[in-house]
């Protein structure tokens, strides 16, 4: 299982491919205002997380996608599914490079995945966490109709947990 494509309206969001690592490092994991510990990871680290990625696709049917601006074929972040912290609950995570800020596209992308996770996941919930100073963030899950449900630590950091339920 490696996941389907899936296109949205403007954006194409696809399996990861190895000549994708320089372009999305370039978007996300080279620059600490995109990365969720504010932190540039290294090369190493980002291999271990595509490589993570895949498995986590064919163990739980569900995970990270590249997003890719359909027209260009721009690389500009991921985007998806993964369980949240080794715990029960599946997280919607989107990590877009700067370049391609303020465009809805985090919205467009998170409601893909959303849709993904209950339509073809079955799945009834799906939660996303957010540090609390991100404001942009945060305003893209209430725009997708996520609720705040409690505040607390995820993966180091200050964080709100937020939640959407298949309705
Ligand atoms: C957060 C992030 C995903 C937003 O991506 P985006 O494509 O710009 O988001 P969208 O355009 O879909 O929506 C952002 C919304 O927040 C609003 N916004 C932007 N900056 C804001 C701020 N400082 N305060 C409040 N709202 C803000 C935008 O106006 C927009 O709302 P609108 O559509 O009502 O105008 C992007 O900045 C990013 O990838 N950041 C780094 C990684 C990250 O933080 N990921 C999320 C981890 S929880």
């Amino acid at each position: 299982m490696t996941g389907p494509e899936i296109n949205t309206a403007r954006l194409r969001l696809r399996q990861f491919r190895a000549e994708d690592l320089v372009p999305h490092r370039a978007a996300v994991d080279d620059d600490p205002a995109v990365t969720w510990a504010h932190e540039r990871r290294p090369l190493a680290a980002s291999l271990r997380s595509w490589a993570e990625r895949l498995d986590e696709w064919q163990r739980d049917g569900f995970g990270m996608w590249i997003a890719e601006v359909a027209a260009t074929r721009e690389v500009i972040g991921h985007c998806g599914l993964q369980r949240l912290e080794d715990g029960d609950e599946v997280e919607v995570g989107y990590y877009l490079g700067r370049a391609a800020w303020g465009q809805g596209y985090a919205t467009e992308a998170a409601r893909a995945c959303l849709a993904y996770g209950f339509d073809e996941c079955g799945l009834s919930s799906i939660v996303a966490v957010v540090r609390h100073e991100n404001a942009a963030s945060r305003h893209v899950l209430e725009k997708l109709g996520m609720r705040a449900e409690r505040d607390g630590v995820f993966y180091g950091a200050d964080a709100t947990l937020f939640r959407a339920s298949c309705r």
